[in-house]
């Protein structure tokens, strides 16, 4: 039959089925470890094995150095326990409130096509769901065993029906060939979530927020946005939205009607490829010609790598402190 071991972390034991990660099991049983990509590549999952053995694939130097293997360090979202085994206690990271990892079943309730190859979905979910403003569920990608993660744009203060924002990759397994494809209003679909520590708690000590979002990037800072103006409708927010062309845009009017209703927010659309009546250039070089000292502010980026990258280097040189910068990198989800 199936075997279970043992995870012991500090004062908090969990079980762990046969082949389960230890970053499932923690997180599904209540303890907290810092996560973000869940997929072996960002190292924020590290965690340190005291006692017992686990398997995981080969990890590279990049993600976790030699010194930190030999230390008993692995990363949990990677590994699978082959003995019962103890972790270092984790220290929690994303603020007060986390929530447990769980699957969720929901149904199709709109698919809009909002721009050139990119589609906005509602999940209408069959009961509640926690997460915080920032966090991404995985959808199962039906008959593949495969899963890919999707941002929620809606802020938690509505997570009855979930908000995705999605870009059709050429030839990808989610997106081309079932999203684009097959999907349908009223389908049935599964998910587990919430992953991530891209977390934006209301009440941090700056002047406002400076989001910077690269293509569908934009979904978790609409949730964010969303989040902070429930909290303080008088939060200064600067929302950048970088796409190649006018027709790559969407959610223009959305972030306007918060404009209208909400003084303190500012939206502004870039452009990379095109000229038009609007900004041109990436983000980072907008937001650098908009502020002389992002010092008090606090930023958000999400988007392609290179574009992430660049944002942060963009709002460092306007003396952003390092720990008011968080990031989500995306690999495009094929
Ligand atoms: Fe495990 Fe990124 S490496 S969460």
């Amino acid at each position: 039959g199936p075997t279970t071991f043992r995870i012991d972390a500090g004062n908090t034991s969990v079980t762990c089925g046969d082949g389960q990660r230890v970053l499932d099991a923690l997180l599904r049983q209540g303890v907290w470890i810092p996560n973000s990509c869940n997929q072996g590549t960002c190292g924020t999952c590290k965690v340190r094995v005291i006692d017992g053995m686990v398997t995981a694939p080969p990890t590279p130097d990049s993600v976790l150095s030699d010194a930190e293997q030999q230390q008993g360090y692995v990363l949990s979202c990677q590994s699978t326990p082959i003995t019962d085994i103890a972790v270092e206690p984790p220290a929690a990271e994303c603020g007060e409130r986390h929530h447990l990892l769980r699957d969720v079943a929901g149904t199709v309730g709109s698919i809009t096509a909002v721009a050139d190859d990119t589609v906005s979905i509602t999940v209408s979910l069959d009961e509640p769901f926690e997460f915080t403003a920032g966090q991404y569920v995985e959808l199962s990608i039906p008959g593949t065993g495969q899963t890919r993660p999707y941002s929620m744009a809606n802020p938690p203060s509505e997570s009855a029906t979930l908000e995705f924002h999605v870009r059709r990759q050429p030839d990808g397994l989610a997106t081309d060939r079932w999203i684009f494809d097959s999907l349908t209003v009223g389908a049935a679909v599964s998910m587990t979530g919430p992953w991530g520590d891209f977390c934006h708690q209301p009440g941090e000590p700056d002047v406002g927020l400076i989001l910077l979002a690269g293509g569908t990037g934009l979904a978790p800072l609409k949730s964010i946005a969303r989040a902070a103006l429930d909290a303080d409708p008088d939060r200064e927010i600067h929302v950048y939205h970088g796409v190649r062309t006018e027709a790559e845009l969407y959610d223009v009017d959305f972030w306007r009607a918060l404009e209208t209703g909400h003084p303190n927010v500012r939206y502004t659309p870039c452009l990379s490829r095109e000229e038009w009546s609007g900004r041109t250039g990436y983000v980072g070089d907008a937001m650098m010609a908009d502020f002389d000292s992002c010092r008090n502010h606090s930023a958000y980026l999400c988007g392609p790598p290179a574009m992430v990258e660049a944002g942060v280097r963009a709002l460092k040189r306007r003396r952003m402190p390092p720990r008011r910068i968080k990031r989500e990198k995306y690999t495009p989800a094929a």
